[in-house]
């Protein structure tokens, strides 16, 4: 596990690293230590295939940041609303698994979510590349042979890229500490 800075085409500062979430446990471990760190505004997209473990990981990110009720994989609702009570906090947490394309997410009212303040976090991502903000945390999880995942997280913009780098540092000295431990 590695963090690397680029200088991308788009102008905005990048930086990304790779994690391995060897269990459905730490998947979701991994996303609490995000969630912590989550402020009102932030966009986070999270792609893989079916059952790669997006939902596992944002019941994580949702727990982190303390959302109620717990995210859950959504039903036929495509949006679903979460607070946190501690401050008035909201989430919405979108699975576009089922939309045909960025039409269809207008009038699911994707830019009245993405305007609202809230923190928002989507899987299935990538049908609506058109209408995301440039600035965003992507995570892309892969299934390896082994029942493990591999989660590669892309941050554009300072915002995300300090973001990374503070959840890289957590999830470090974790393991160090871990190591330490005898784990
Ligand atoms: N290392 C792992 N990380 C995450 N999930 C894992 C892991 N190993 C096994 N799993 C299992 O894989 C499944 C992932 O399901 P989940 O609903 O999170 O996938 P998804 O990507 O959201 O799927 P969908 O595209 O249908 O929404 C869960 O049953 C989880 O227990
Ligand atoms: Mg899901």
């Amino acid at each position: 596990m590695d963090i690397a800075d680029s200088e991308p085409a788009s102008g905005l500062r990048q930086s990304e690293f790779h994690i391995s979430g060897k269990t459905a446990g730490r998947t979701e471990a991994i996303g609490f230590n995000l969630g912590r760190l989550l402020k009102p505004g932030d966009i986070i997209c999270v792609a893989g295939e079916l059952g790669a473990g997006k939902t596992i990981l944002c019941r994580g990110i949702g727990a982190g940041w303390g959302a109620f009720p717990p995210l859950n994989s959504p039903t036929y609702n495509l949006v679903h609303e979460h607070e946190r009570p501690a401050d008035d906090g909201r989430l919405y947490h979108l699975d576009l698994y089922r939309i045909s394309g960025a039409r269809d997410a207008e009038s699911l009212g994707i830019h009245e979510i993405l305007d609202s303040g809230a923190l928002v976090i989507f899987e299935w991502p990538e049908r609506i590349l058109e209408l995301l903000p440039a600035a965003r945390l992507w995570i892309d999880i892969l299934p390896r042979e082994d029942d493990g995942r591999d989660l590669f997280l892309q941050a554009r913009g300072e915002r995300y890229t300090a973001l990374i780098k503070t959840l890289w540092r957590m999830l470090t000295q974790a393991r160090g500490a871990a190591h330490a431990a005898g784990a």
